[in-house]
């Protein structure tokens, strides 16, 4: 029985202290960042007070340890989401590993009208890489259309790809209408083509269990800090052939076997070859703590525990004529509504002034607006530590309404 108040108590961050706006904190701004468990920091300060050396520039024991670390993580991290060890890069975050695949793997095989499919739900760190792609290359992004609830589905990636496609790129969950993707059928349909499926997992891995070689995606992005891990550090998986076959894009010390006066480089064998320069490895050895703290969890329970806590929200907040949800079929963590008559940043003051942490705005994915049919919205992510009573603030909050002014003068 997955005991959500046991939990909280290995989050200092959930000790019961925290005030904002001098009210008990209520933190609902999971999909932005999440808490860290101190297993996860008693880990980085293990690094830096007993553990301090570099990685793979030396032969003496602390730094051999180190590289033992490194490789135990990797290990890890691989095994949470069933991958190969050699097919899990460092990087310091989901953003900079689709960064790697477009400048890594797409500039150097795309060509002018080659096709990118990409959603117009995409955060910012899946569209712009390949906006500046396609600027460099010739080739041309294509929208996926989605269905009504604003949804991906494999026979809308169907309609349109064709051999002109080389790639598609899309989130497993969205990081504003939180709607899973069926990216197992999806990778069928884009094999077929002869293209490959680049899955942005920032916001699916942290909460359903994801099996790389099942899905049989070519790429998959996440970040630790999304999931109970460290900030700066993150992952590119891939399968080892692409991999092999890709830039480096970074160059620098640790990623090459030699270089020579003749301007020439051989670059050491994936995953090294993309991890030039000195590793964040306190952030290496946080992020192992923390999938092991999510596994000792176990993945399903957090799926299911998010999505009692989605439908909870829904069913209380669709009572109220007040207030307009955006997703309310997506059954994931992300809850993203606005109030009639009420600029979504305006609500999110508001509701900091209760003392209730939410993301306003267009959360970085900035396409779609046209598809939510408005500007902005606010956006309440739920978690491993997320409590009925947190909902229960956030629904007490919205009901008994309130005036923008109150933030200021009460
Ligand atoms: N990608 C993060 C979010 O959606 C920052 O809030």
């Amino acid at each position: 029985m997955y005991d959500v108040y046991k939990v909280r108590k290995d989050f200092p961050m959930l000790d019961g202290t925290k005030k904002m706006q001098g009210k008990p904190l209520v933190y609902l701004d999971n999909a932005s960042t999440t808490f860290k468990p101190q297993v996860v920091i008693d880990k980085m300060n293990e690094y830096y007070t007993t553990l301090n050396a570099n990685s793979h520039r030396g032969d003496y024991d602390l730094l051999y340890n180190m590289d033992v670390a490194v490789q135990e993580s990797r290990k890890a991290i691989a095994k949470f989401i069933n991958a190969d060890e050699n097919e899990v890069v460092f990087t310091s975050g989901d953003t900079a590993s689709l960064n790697l695949v477009a400048f890594g793997y797409a500039l150097k095989f795309l060509k002018e009208n080659d096709e990118i499919l990409i959603s117009e739900t995409e955060h910012a760190s899946n569209v712009l890489p390949w906006f500046k792609v396609c600027e460099l290359t010739g080739a041309k992004i294509k929208y996926i259309p989605l269905d009504e609830d604003g949804k991906i589905t494999p026979a809308n990636v169907k309609n349109v790809l064709s051999s002109s496609t080389k790639i598609v790129s899309i989130a497993h969950v969205g990081n504003v209408l939180g709607y899973e993707i069926n990216i197992k059928e999806i990778a069928k349909l884009v094999h077929e083509v002869g293209a490959v499926i680049v899955v942005d997992g920032a916001q699916s891995v942290p909460h359903i269990k994801t099996d790389f070689k099942d899905l049989d995606c070519d790429f998959l992005t996440f970040s630790a800090h999304k999931m109970c891990g460290p900030t700066g550090i993150g992952a590119l998986v891939g399968k080892y052939d692409l991999l092999d076959k890709m830039d480096a894009v970074f160059g620098g010390g640790g990623m090459n076997v030699k270089f020579s006066t003749d301007g020439t480089c051989i670059p050491l064998n994936p995953p090294s070859k993309f991890e030039a320069g000195t590793l964040n490895l306190s952030g290496i050895l946080g992020f192992k703590a923390a999938v092991e703290y999510l596994e000792e969890l176990g993945m399903e329970n957090i799926h299911k525990h998010d999505v009692e806590l989605f439908d909870y929200a829904v069913s209380n907040l669709e009572k109220n004529e007040n207030i307009i949800i955006y997703n309310k079929n997506s059954h994931n963590g992300i809850l993203t509504f606005n109030v009639k008559n009420v600029f979504s940043q305006d609500e999110a003051t508001l509701l900091n002034h209760k003392g209730i942490a939410v993301r306003s705005g267009q959360h970085c994915a900035k396409l779609i607006d046209d598809v939510v049919k408005t500007k902005a919205t606010v956006r309440a992510s739920f978690y491993l530590y997320t409590t009925k009573e947190d909902v229960d603030a956030l629904i007490d909050a919205l009901n008994e309404g309130g005036d923008i002014l109150d933030a200021y003068f009460n």
